[in-house]
């Protein structure tokens, strides 16, 4: 087991490059099998969700080549097995993107229910309600989700809940059915913009993604492509987060200033200084944060993933803030290890009523989930003292080079190996 040790209390100050983002990787990789010859994707973050979905891919038949740290080439054309199992599926949620990428490819799937992080119930009936939509039968046999169609044909869909998981996999599994497919209430996240992207450089004909109806016309087929995968929105907010918690002065390259609209409008109201370029945000944080209220929602509004990082920032604010949950039922978890470390937080069903305090004490913590483990470092970094985070194998699911990148901004942090 490794945990990280973090000596906490300087301000963050340099540049940091961000690396792709993850929840577009993991949608984009398996989407690959779509595609009847090979496609190069750039700009994959170095992380282990990737990992999972790429070692997945290479047991389904896929021939994966590394070209560098960030780049591979993958060739589908080999991919003749629907199975997913447990084993394939564990740690990652969008192992369930493998049912509408199969689907697509070959009108079935049998595949293991997601992992991934705990916020409670994490259903996945909205994607079921558009498989069957389109066609497919699905049951579920020993534990695992089977689809199966005769052919997919294209439908209405209208989602009950806005659900990045479920238009995602409709697109996937629609986007070589017969005829016109319509999502309504569709996601309308950075992500699921650059999977339509990506599929319409294959030469699919989707339309609308990036609003909430999103029109697939079904081609017959779909061609290998080259595609550099857009910069990871949480991965820069989370940094952004850091610097103000820090009261720091940091440089965010390599990112889409419009895709972090809402988490820059939070952060000047939480005290900080930012500056937008074309692909950078310097964020400076001279004073105390301020407090403000929070509530998050589907895109455009603040994400669920940035919740923790900004909640973290709150505990050391000036005053009472109230952090309203929009997205998940259960993704308090890590105020416990907040409190640990002195926060003053009271959570009340979906709501997490914060009254900030001057300082956060080092302490030993855990990173209950990806986010929430960022949020630890963040606390651990702006906490005088030695701060240790410990079950860090859920940060490094969707953190590329974390200890590197804030070592780089002036941050005490190392890996240990943990002998417990
Ligand atoms: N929901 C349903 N039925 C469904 C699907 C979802 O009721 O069939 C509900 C969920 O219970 C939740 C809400 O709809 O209350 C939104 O869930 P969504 O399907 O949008 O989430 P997801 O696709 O499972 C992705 C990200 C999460 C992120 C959420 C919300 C990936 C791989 N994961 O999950 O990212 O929190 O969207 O933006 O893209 C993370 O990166 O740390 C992470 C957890």
């Amino acid at each position: 087991m490794e945990k990280f040790v973090i000596s906490g209390g300087a301000s963050l100050k340099g540049t940091v490059r961000i690396s792709g983002a993850k929840n577009a990787a993991v949608a984009i990789l398996p989407a690959v099998m779509l595609a009847d010859s090979p496609c190069i994707i750039e700009n994959i973050p170095n992380i282990s969700d990737v990992k999972s979905i790429l070692f997945a891919m290479e047991k389904l038949g896929a021939n994966i080549k590394n070209i560098d740290k960030s780049t591979v080439e993958i060739n589908p054309k080999n991919v003749n097995s629907f199975l997913v199992t447990k084993e394939m599926a564990e740690g990652m949620r969008a192992s369930s993107y493998f049912l509408g990428a199969l689907l697509g490819r070959m009108n079935k799937a049998r595949v293991a229910p997601p992992g991934g992080c705990d916020f409670g119930v994490r259903p996945i009936d909205q994607h079921i309600k558009g498989f069957e939509a389109l066609g497919a039968k699905i049951t579920l046999e020993n534990g695992l989700v089977e689809a199966n169609a005769k052919e997919l044909n294209g439908a209405s869909i209208y989602l009950d809940v806005v659900s990045v998981g479920a238009t995602i996999n409709i697109m996937l599994a629609a986007v070589k059915a017969k005829g016109l497919t319509v999502i309504e209430n569709a996601a309308r996240e950075p992500h699921i913009v650059d999977l339509a992207n990506f599929l319409n450089t294959m030469g699919a004909n989707i339309m609308g993604a990036g609003t909430n109806i999103i029109k697939i016309r079904g081609v017959e087929t779909l061609n290998g492509t080259t595609y550099s995968i857009i910069p990871d929105q949480i991965e820069a907010g989370t940094y952004m987060a850091a610097a103000v918690a820090t009261k720091g002065d940091v440089l965010i390259d390599n990112v889409t200033p419009k895709h972090l609209e809402s988490i820059i409008a939070k952060l000047r109201e939480c005290g900080a200084e930012i500056t937008e370029y074309d692909e950078a945000v310097r964020v400076v944080c001279n004073n105390r944060p301020k407090k403000c209220n929070v509530k998050t929602m589907p895109h455009p509004g603040f994400p669920t993933d940035m919740q923790p990082q900004i909640a973290t920032i709150l505990s050391l604010a000036d005053g009472e803030s109230v952090v309203t949950e929009g997205v998940w039922d259960n993704r308090f978890r890590y105020i416990e290890q907040l409190i640990l470390m002195g926060a003053n937080v009271l959570v009340d069903g979906k709501r997490a009523i914060i009254n900030g305090v001057e300082a956060l004490k080092p302490a030993l913590v855990k990173a209950v989930d990806l986010r929430a483990g960022a949020a630890m470092l963040i606390a651990g970094l702006a906490t005088v003292g030695e701060t240790e985070v410990v079950e860090i194998e859920r940060i490094d699911r969707g953190y590329e080079d974390v200890v590197e990148k804030f070592t780089s901004l002036g941050a005490d942090i190392k890996r240990v190996i943990s002998p417990d």
